[in-house]
């Protein structure tokens, strides 16, 4: 079972599209004994806080829900738990390697974007101050798959 935690700064917007994506394509593919999949914040602004309604929004147009998720911030058990974290801007993947337990820990924060060719080292940008909640669910929609691929 690999287990892969997504993150980004509040948890309302990046990260539980991607996880709402890996959940469709891991109950499309049949790989729930392959793959658990969660998402937290860096920071602990949002906690309690569904969605935000532009990326509710923008999943309900996919055949998406994730309105019962609630922000919480990431927690040492997260980083113990999680095999992969998969994370959304370069702030993200700074205030991980800092936040991280141990070196181990530190060493299981990726990119999104770079496991897509040509996108290496780019930012899913956060649309909480973009608002183009579709361009984050195109380029979520892209890498997550492609995450699932390599991971499997
Ligand atoms: P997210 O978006 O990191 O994609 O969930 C944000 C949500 C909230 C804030 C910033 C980004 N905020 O500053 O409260």
């Amino acid at each position: 079972m690999h287990h892969i935690l997504f993150v980004c700064l509040g948890n309302i917007c990046r990260s539980p599209m991607a996880e709402a994506i890996a959940q469709q394509v891991i109950d499309d593919h049949g790989w729930q004994a392959q793959f658990s999949v969660e998402s937290v914040a860096t920071s602990p602004e949002e906690e309690g806080n569904h969605p935000h309604p532009g990326a509710l929004k923008a999943m309900r147009h996919h055949g998406l829900d994730a309105s019962a998720h609630r922000s919480r911030p990431i927690t040492a058990a997260d980083f113990d738990w999680a095999d992969t974290i998969i994370t959304m801007d370069h702030a993200n993947v700074a205030n991980l390697q800092r936040m991280a337990p141990s070196a181990a820990d530190a060493a299981k924060v990726k990119l999104c974007l770079d496991i897509l060719p040509g996108r290496q080292g780019q930012a899913i940008d956060d649309p909480w101050y973009t608002h183009k909640f579709e361009l984050t669910y195109q380029e979520l929609a892209a890498a997550v798959p492609a995450w699932l691929e390599a991971l499997k």
